[in-house]
């Protein structure tokens, strides 16, 4: 009996080491559960969910311990099956967006933008000579920004065209709601360009890292220490506080998930109410 209890007891002080820390977090009055998807990535970035296959693009650091410099890489992670596999053949590849409708992934780097096929495992270079890629968002047509031009830019049947509205002011990160709203970020903060009268509205002295949209196309943006959404009356709201972001996506069943340190967290509903 003394030594069922004694067994009993170390396995609850081992479980108690295995997961020393609250793994639940709050969002509008749900609580969701953390569960770490992939390890030992560096500072995972710019991610973007092809929602047919079920696919999480991402970039992260590949830190060379030879020359000590920052170089970029690109994979993704079959959030089905778990499948992890690193896409070569783009040049300090960076940004990822995906066409759901047409199910096509675009990846850009230093060198441009590149259609993905991940069939055959297959970079396409789709604008030789085109400029260095920050970001890729895609509603109706592809949408990016550009370094260091800080510069909103469309890409359409070969041709790049500067967004004539914003041709003036920088931007950094771009995203496009459902009434093609375009918001966009830059080093003094978050920005709407009004669709209907073409007007600029300030929202705010955000510091956004990244932009998102969820299957139904709404909004969500994080900075490096929270999640916020963007409701239909165009509205900013904050949803958590979350140390160490790199970036934030929604998947199809409207989990979060999101790049923090060396890891990509997803987040679930749960019925749990405390940690242990
Ligand atoms: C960011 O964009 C706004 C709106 O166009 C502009 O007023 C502001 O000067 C821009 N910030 C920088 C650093 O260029
Ligand atoms: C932007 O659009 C919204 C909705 O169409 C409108 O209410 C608002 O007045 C517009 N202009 C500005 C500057 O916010």
């Amino acid at each position: 009996m003394k030594l069922i209890i004694t067994l009993a007891l170390l396995a609850v002080s081992h479980a108690h080491i295995i997961k020393p820390v609250c793994d639940l977090l709050s969002i509008q009055n749900i609580i969701y559960q953390k569960e770490v998807l992939k390890e030992n990535v560096n500072d995972p970035y710019q991610m973007a969910i092809d929602y047919n296959t079920n696919t999480l693009f991402f970039s992260y650091s590949a830190a060379s311990p030879m020359t000590e410099v920052d170089v970029f890489e690109q994979a993704y992670l079959n959030l089905k099956t778990n499948e992890f596999h690193i896409i070569s053949g783009i040049i300090g590849g960076f940004a990822a967006t995906v066409d759901n409708i047409n199910h096509k992934v675009y990846l850009g780097g230093r060198k441009g933008i590149y259609a993905y096929d991940y069939e055959a495992d297959k970079a396409t270079h789709v604008n030789p000579n085109g400029y260095s890629i920050w970001q890729l968002f895609f509603k109706d047509k592809l949408y990016y920004t550009a370094y260091p031009q800080e510069r909103v830019y469309t890409f359409e049947d070969g041709n790049s065209i500067i967004v004539p509205e914003l041709s003036h002011t920088m931007v950094q990160l771009v995203a496009l709601d459902n009434d093609h709203n375009m918001y966009f970020s830059n080093s003094s903060g978050l920005f709407r360009l009004n669709e209907s009268d073409k007007l600029i509205v300030e929202l705010g002295d955000y510091n956004i890292n990244s932009f998102t949209a969820d299957i139904n196309g709404n909004l969500y943006f994080s900075t490096p220490s929270g999640f916020y959404n963007i409701d239909n009356n165009m509205n900013v709201h904050q949803l958590a506080d979350v140390d160490d972001v790199f970036g934030l996506v929604v998947d199809g069943d409207n989990n979060f998930i999101y790049g923090s340190g060396d890891k990509i967290i997803r987040l679930t509903p749960t019925t749990k109410k405390n940690c242990f």
